[in-house]
């Protein structure tokens, strides 16, 4: 079967906070996008989109959710938080009937939270999120987690949703599938062990939510101008709080609160991201961050020479194309050269 509507999956290439909302946002309007769904953990993700001029920060429900048309599905890989989600869906008046939750998706209890919390490795150590997700993964290893079905306040979102997925690619329809953290952040292939408690590259998000990789026409990898990271672990280049502040990069982190650390552009951890996402299409965003001339921008042609420069270099040394490029938080501070 041809089919003419796309498939795209979004991930993050270096340590989460990329700016998926933002490029996820802007997406769901411009592509008309029918369904998107959740991959990747659970609420210990923050995406930032601007939402009838207001910024939502959100951590269960898709950042498609700006397209009052798309329906908003999480995959049976994701964990949720009940109280996190339902939250979020009284706060932004979301129609129900948008919603669908996988009835295997896992749940987090309060204990989970106490765990992470409580826990000097994850909490100290590892810097977890506190918010439960690695001992709400434990315990699905474990299979002693309960999953949605079992949540009768879930009851009404309860869903199939590879099976609408799989029913919406019959029907020529247009999915996003919506990554979370970054590429180094993954269990497998991140700066273990100061990762996530799963996969997060592409493939993972795929398996997140029912969809084998054939089905996929482009992975939409995400790397911002410079790199942040939360937590611990290692970070190339990292510069000191100072000059962090100095350039404008010191960014306070959306679940947390807590302060990112930030680096350069890190064009080899790009490259290896590239690889293992098997990227197709790069989505920078903050360019204007580092290129302030570039603010608002929206055709390639009137972007600085120094941009321009560095978006060539990105391309030279990860082999793939700069398509998307974000110059501001609105939806339509984006250069688009699909
Ligand atoms: P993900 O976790 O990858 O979704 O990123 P994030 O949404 O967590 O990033 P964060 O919460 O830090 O949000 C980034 C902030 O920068 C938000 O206020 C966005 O609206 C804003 N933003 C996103 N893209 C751009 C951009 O290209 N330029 C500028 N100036 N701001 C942006
Ligand atoms: P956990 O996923 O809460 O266990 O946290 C493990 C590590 O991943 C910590 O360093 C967190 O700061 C980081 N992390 C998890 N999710 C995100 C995210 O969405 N953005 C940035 N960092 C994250
Ligand atoms: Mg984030």
């Amino acid at each position: 079967m041809v089919r003419i509507m796309p498939v795209n999956v979004v991930v993050g290439g270096f340590f989460g906070d990329e700016g998926k909302g933002k490029i996820i946002s802007y997406l769901a309007l411009k592509d008309n996008i029918d369904i998107a769904v959740r991959g990747g953990v659970g609420p210990n993700a923050g995406h930032t989109v601007i939402y009838n001029g207001e910024k939502l920060g959100l951590r269960q429900i898709p950042s498609a959710i700006v397209n009052p048309k798309t329906r908003l599905l999480i995959g049976p890989g994701v964990l949720v938080n009940p109280k996190v989600l339902l939250n979020e869906i009284a706060k932004v008046k979301l129609d129900n009937k948008r919603v669908g939750v996988d009835f295997q998706a896992g749940i987090i209890e309060d204990k989970h939270i106490d765990q992470d919390r409580g826990s000097s490795h994850l909490k100290k150590k590892i810097g977890s999120t506190g918010t439960g997700c690695g001992p709400a993964n434990a315990d699905r290893a474990l299979r002693i987690l309960k999953i949605a079905k079992d949540i009768p306040e879930l009851k009404e979102y309860l869903t199939d949703v590879p099976g609408e997925l799989h029913k919406a690619l019959d029907a020529g329809k247009s999915i996003l599938v919506e990554g979370t953290q970054g590429t180094f952040l993954s269990l497998w292939h991140g700066t273990y062990p100061y990762v996530t408690s799963k996969d997060v590259t592409a493939s993972a998000i795929l398996s997140d939510v029912g969809l084998g990789p054939k089905y996929v026409d482009d992975v939409i990898i995400v790397f911002k101008a410079y790199v942040t990271r939360v937590g611990t672990g290692p970070l190339e280049g990292e510069l000191s709080e100072e000059e962090a502040k100095k350039r404008g990069w010191l960014e306070i982190a959306t679940v947390t609160g807590r302060k990112r650390r930030s680096a350069p552009f890190d064009f080899k951890l790009a490259r290896r991201a590239c690889k293992l996402n098997s990227a197709t299409i790069i989505a920078l965003t903050k360019l204007d961050i580092v290129f302030p001339e570039t603010k608002g921008v929206t055709n390639y042609n009137d972007l600085s020479e120094n941009a321009k420069k560095f978006i060539r270099e990105i391309e030279e040394k990860t082999g793939v194309p700069v398509k998307i490029i974000s110059t501001g938080p609105n939806p339509e501070d984006t250069i688009d050269l699909r």
